[in-house]
């Protein structure tokens, strides 16, 4: 079946991203927008934000959206580093009734791991693969052979008495200065801890810090071998289009 296009929206902390994509092929066939999240990023502020970028694009089909939360049947559980208010609101209704287009939510990481297996550096891995995408959070998203396994929030595993995306994320470097060295080697501890539980074939990083993997993959010493992602920051919106579109054909 030929998939029709949809509009891919990844919604950050700091920006919003969105363009259409084909679900099939993963390729943007609009341009990329980005816009600023709005400050407070409370539900009736970000649905807003989702209208006018809906018509701007003069968009009226399917919508995927990538959120930074925990999100079930639409619904978003957990709010680490976004406003509080989102705790059991209702997004897939929210969007879809601020939009009057359908809306189909998934986590961020979630989001961004399906586009990566499916057209990134994750394409012919088999077995487990674990991707973490490593920015303001650490977001989390598990495969059994290119099957995701959604809502690990691993970021959030308690770690070196905090949780692990206090100690080991990307926030964490810029904010308390860290080399190269002292981050790899929070980041190798962590991926250690995760190792020994869950036993990754391999391990996928995302966000900012993939593109310097160079840098600190030295300390790192995982069994699993490490990868960097290579979708970048388009990855998740072509990721939350592509799971519209399966959520949508399996209704
Ligand atoms: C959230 C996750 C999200 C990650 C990356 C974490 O704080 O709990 O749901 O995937 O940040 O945005």
């Amino acid at each position: 079946m030929h998939k029709q296009p949809i509009l891919g929206i990844d919604i950050g902390g700091t920006a919003i991203k969105a363009a259409i994509v084909d679900p099939e092929t993963g390729l943007l066939l609009s341009e990329f927008h980005r816009v600023l999240t709005p400050k407070p990023a409370t539900p009736q502020a970000i649905a807003a934000t989702l209208n006018t970028i809906v018509t701007d694009l003069n968009w009226q089909g399917v919508i995927g959206c990538g959120f930074p939360a925990t999100v079930q049947n639409g619904i978003v559980f957990t709010a680490s580093n976004i406003d509080p208010s989102w705790i059991q609101v209702n997004a897939q209704q929210l969007f879809s009734n601020a939009t009057g287009c359908p809306c189909y939510i998934v986590n961020d990481a979630d989001a961004a791991g399906v586009a990566e297996m499916a057209f990134g550096v994750g394409k012919r891995l088999s077995g487990m693969t674990l991707l973490l995408t490593l920015g303001t959070g650490i977001g989390s998203a598990l495969f059994i052979n290119q099957q995701l396994w959604p809502n690990t929030e691993l970021g959030h595993a308690k770690f070196q008495g905090s949780i692990a995306e206090r100690y080991c994320a990307e926030s964490t470097r810029i904010q308390e200065q860290l080399s190269w060295q002292a981050w790899g080697e929070r980041l190798n501890e962590y991926l250690l801890h995760l190792e020994f539980i869950l036993h990754p074939d391999q391990i996928i990083l995302g966000g900012g810090v993939a593109e310097h993997l160079v840098e600190y993959q030295s300390y790192l010493s995982t069994q699993a071998t490490i990868y960097a992602a290579n979708n970048l920051n388009q990855a998740g919106l072509i990721g939350a289009a592509m799971y519209a579109w399966q959520k949508q054909n399996s209704l």
